[in-house]
This record gives structure tokens, C-alpha cells and sequence, in this order.
């Protein structure tokens, strides 16, 4: 106890600098809406919309299979030991045998062209999206809407929303679906030099909208692609409608005091339903070195992750253990096939392996270039907003908190089950939620407008 009141002193201490140097600041030096993130362009700039499937070739199934084949055994766990250091060795042949032998590479890459893919040139990158238009009906408006996944998830985390939001037929609205890879996720390229943070991310993803015929969208995301979004809102409060987020994350000065106020005085602050929510330091302790490894040297361990399928994949499931349920570590069997399928989680692995090599460079250029450079994140928006906050998110603020930054936040859903990848774990919930959040966004502008 003593030890967390010195961290939470410490945290407001230095909530109170931050304040005083974001007082003492100049405003955000504009971004450059064209900036160019890739080569150096040769010839004339192709803008053209091109579709494109998912390909799982001969080569990369054999390479794959051959690597799985020929891994070392690591050393064995500790004598009692569940998945409190890390990844459990002696749970690492079932996943290798199902990846080698019962995963089936004709019939994923057969799911993964369920929708429709396209890749477009944005500022230089290639970058990959889903594009869902449902059909037309009549009385039913076709809503756009951006959907954005985050680390280490990718566009695999909305394959099951997707139909319930672009097929629902008793509402007075549907979604036309938007997914696209985060630059150097998936099969979008990555930026071929440094600073290519959240609010510079944001800036391609509206630009993409806009090719895609979009000047005005909604947007839902998690993880980075809540933050991104938050970004985008931010910059163009014009262009969004309406952003829905399972994990807000307000650094405006008040927000981290009040944040801090709430760890060390929950009950005064919180609500009783939520108290056991506050105190998320324990997950930082435990399971959150991966943050600082990325965002100072993600080459070095890109080198692993490239070279070992299996390195790469527990690597990605451990958070997905973690972040679903910090209590999974004490299980034997890490909890994760109560909640995802072995396909599921594969199938987002391959996401990484394929392409999206570079991702977790994100966290380099997200927190040094985006965060301090501009400053986004701790300036307001006035778009309306809506918080979906899962029982197990890994960042817990109050409403009170969310709104410095949020004035327009025009409710919280609290959900009494779920975690980091919500989408994924509890896609009805999610759309379920979304459709409330738009029809309340829709009545939000027929207010304003009346
Ligand atoms: C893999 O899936 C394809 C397509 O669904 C199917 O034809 C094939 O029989 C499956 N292979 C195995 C080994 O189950
Ligand atoms: C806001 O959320 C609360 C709790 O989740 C719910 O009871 C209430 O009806 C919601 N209000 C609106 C306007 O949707």
C-alpha cells in the first residue's frame, strides 16, 4: 500500500507538471494533410481502388509448416507455475500441432475472402481495407462506418461483427463497413521512415474515407485503433458523426489526476459497481513490459518475431490472455479457449506472419512522435461520443474523467463481462451497442441542428 501511494503521489506530481508545461505550451503546429510516408514516387501517383484477396501460398504454407517442424523446446516452467512468467512451454505442441496439422489453410483463406478487400495508395502506402456495402432496402439508410482494430489484433477481429452490422434488416439503418490494416499491419504497407504516430495515422485513414467517397463517417475502435480514432476526431471533428470506443484512454492533465484520485480512493470516486476496476497497476506490473520494449527497440525484437512462427505466436497470445483476463495467468490452460476459437486466434497470428511485420513499431513512433509532438490527445473534441466499457479493459476511467476531453460523451455502457478484444469475444454485445450509440448520435445532430 505504501509503495502505490508513493506511485500515485509520484503520478500526481507529475499530472501537475504536465499541466503547467500544457498551459505553458503552444497550440498543435498543423499536420500536413499530404505528408509521404513511402518511397520516393516514381512516375505518376496511381489513386485507383483495386480489389484484393487474401493469398496463402504454397511457399509460405511449406516454410511455415518446416519452421513449426524444427522448433527448439524451450525449458520447461517453473514447478507450479501456470502462465505467471510468461507463456507456459508445456502448452506450446498443442498449438503447434494444431497450427501443422488441423488448421486448415485452403478453407481460412476461403473465410478470410468472405468480404470484400481492396487496397488503395494513400500518402505513398498501400493500404489494405474490407469494404462492406449491404444491399439496398427500402426505408433502411446506409450508414458509413470506420472500424479499427489495434495491437496485436488486426481486421480478424471484426470478421464476426461485420454481417451483424452490415445485415441487420429490422433497423431504420445499416452500416457500410470500412476495415482497413493499420499502415505496417496486415497487408498495408508500413511508412518507410520514423513519425508516423496516431495523428499522422489518422490523417491517411481520413484520407482514405475520402477516396472511398466518405467527407462524413462514424467510427468504432479499440486498443490503437481507439486511439487513432480519438486522433482523427480530434484533427477533423468535421468529418466524424459519431466515435464509439471500448478503450478511451483521456491524458488531459484533470482526467490522469482525478485517474490517479480513483486508484487511491476508489470508493470515494467510483462507483461501487465498478470499484474493483480502478486499480489496473497490477496489470501494468505483471504483463505490461511489452509497452517499453516496443516503443524503444521493436527492430529487435521484430528479428525474433519474423524468424519463429511459434515465438511469434505466443507472444501475441499471451496479451490476448492477459488483456482478456488479467486472472488467466493463474490457469493451467491460459484461459484463452473458453473465450476464442483456436481458428480465431490462428488466423490473427497469420496476420503477422504473412505482412504485418512491422508492426509493433507503432508503439516507437506512437508515443515519441505523436504524443509529444502534437498533443493531441489532451486537447477536446466536440464530437459525440459513446464509451463501451468491457469488465476486464485494461485502462479504467470514470465518466467524469472521460469527459475533459469528451464533452459531447453522451453515455457509458457498462458491461459486466468482456475484455481487451471485445470485438472479437462479444461481437453481438459490441453491434448491439453500436446501433444504440448511432441512434443516439443521429438525435445528438437533429438537436443541434434544431
Ligand atoms: C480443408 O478445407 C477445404 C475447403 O473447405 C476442404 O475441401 C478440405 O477437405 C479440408 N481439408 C481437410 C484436411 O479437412
Ligand atoms: C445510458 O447507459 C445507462 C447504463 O448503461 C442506461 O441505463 C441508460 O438508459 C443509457 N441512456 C441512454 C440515453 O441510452
Amino acid at each position: 500500500m505504501v509503495i502505490i501511494s508513493l506511485i500515485i503521489l509520484f503520478l500526481m506530481i507529475g499530472a501537475a507538471g504536465w499541466m503547467f508545461w500544457f498551459w505553458n505550451n503552444d497550440p498543435c503546429p498543423p499536420l500536413d494533410p499530404q505528408e509521404w510516408w513511402g518511397p520516393e514516387l516514381e512516375g505518376k501517383m496511381d489513386t485507383s481502388v483495386r480489389p484484393f484477396e487474401v493469398k496463402f501460398s504454397e511457399e509460405m504454407i511449406a516454410d511455415l509448416k518446416h519452421r513449426l517442424l524444427n522448433t527448439r523446446t524451450p525449458p520447461p516452467p517453473l514447478e507450479g507455475a501456470a502462465f505467471q512468467y510468461g507463456f507456459n512451454s508445456l502448452h506450446l505442441n498443442s498449438w503447434k500441432k494444431y497450427w501443422i496439422e488441423t488448421y486448415n489453410f485452403t478453407e481460412r483463406e476461403r473465410f478470410f475472402n468472405q468480404f470484400q478487400q481492396f487496397k488503395t495508395n494513400v500518402q505513398g502506402l498501400e493500404i489494405h481495407f474490407i469494404w462492406v456495402r449491404p444491399k439496398a432496402q427500402t426505408g433502411v439508410e446506409v450508414l458509413p462506418l470506420l472500424l479499427l482494430h489495434g495491437w496485436p489484433g488486426s481486421v480478424r477481429e471484426f470478421y464476426e461483427i461485420i454481417p451483424l452490422l452490415a445485415q441487420q434488416s429490422d433497423k431504420e439503418f445499416v452500416f457500410e463497413v470500412v476495415v482497413p490494416s493499420l499502415p505496417g499491419f496486415g497487408f498495408s504497407d508500413a511508412p518507410v521512415r520514423p513519425g508516423l504516430g496516431g495523428p499522422q495515422t489518422a490523417v491517411v485513414l481520413k484520407n482514405l474515407m475520402e477516396r472511398l467517397g466518405h467527407k462524413q463517417f462514424y467510427m468504432q475502435g479499440g486498443d490503437w485503433g481507439g486511439l487513432v480514432a480519438a486522433d482523427l476526431a480530434t484533427l477533423y471533428p468535421e468529418a466524424v458523426l459519431g466515435f464509439h470506443t471500448n478503450m478511451p484512454a483521456v491524458k488531459h492533465p484533470c482526467a490522469i489526476a482525478l485517474t490517479a484520485l480513483s486508484v487511491l480512493f476508489p470508493s470515494w470516486i467510483v462507483d461501487p459497481e465498478v470499484v474493483d476496476r480502478t486499480n489496473k497497476l497490477q496489470l501494468y506490473w505483471r504483463a505490461g513490459g511489452y509497452l517499453t520494449l516496443q516503443a524503444t527497440k521493436p527492430d529487435t525484437i521484430n528479428v525474433a518475431l519474423t524468424e519463429s512462427p511459434l515465438g511469434l505466436l505466443v507472444y501475441i497470445l499471451e496479451k490476448f490472455s492477459s488483456a482478456t483476463n488479467p486472472r488467466f495467468e493463474e490457469r493451467a490452460d491460459e484461459g484463452l479457449l473458453d473465450k476464442f476459437s483456436r481458428e480465431q486466434l490462428l488466423d490473427n497470428a497469420m496476420m503477422y506472419w504473412l505482412e504485418g511485420r512491422t508492426a509493433v513499431r507503432l508503439y516507437a513512433d506512437g508515443v515519441h512522435e505523436g504524443t509529444k509532438r502534437w498533443r493531441l490527445n489532451i486537447k477536446p473534441t466536440p464530437v459525440p461520443t459513446w464509451v463501451l466499457q468491457a469488465k476486464h479493459e485494461i485502462i479504467y476511467q470514470t465518466p467524469t474523467a472521460l469527459r475533459f476531453k469528451y464533452p459531447n460523451l453522451l453515455n457509458v455502457t457498462v458491461m459486466h463481462e468482456g475484455g481487451h478484444f471485445f470485438a472479437l469475444e462479444e461481437p453481438e454485445a459490441l453491434a448491439e451497442d453500436l446501433f444504440t450509440a448511432v441512434k443516439a448520435f443521429r438525435e445528438f445532430h437533429e438537436r443541434q441542428k434544431g
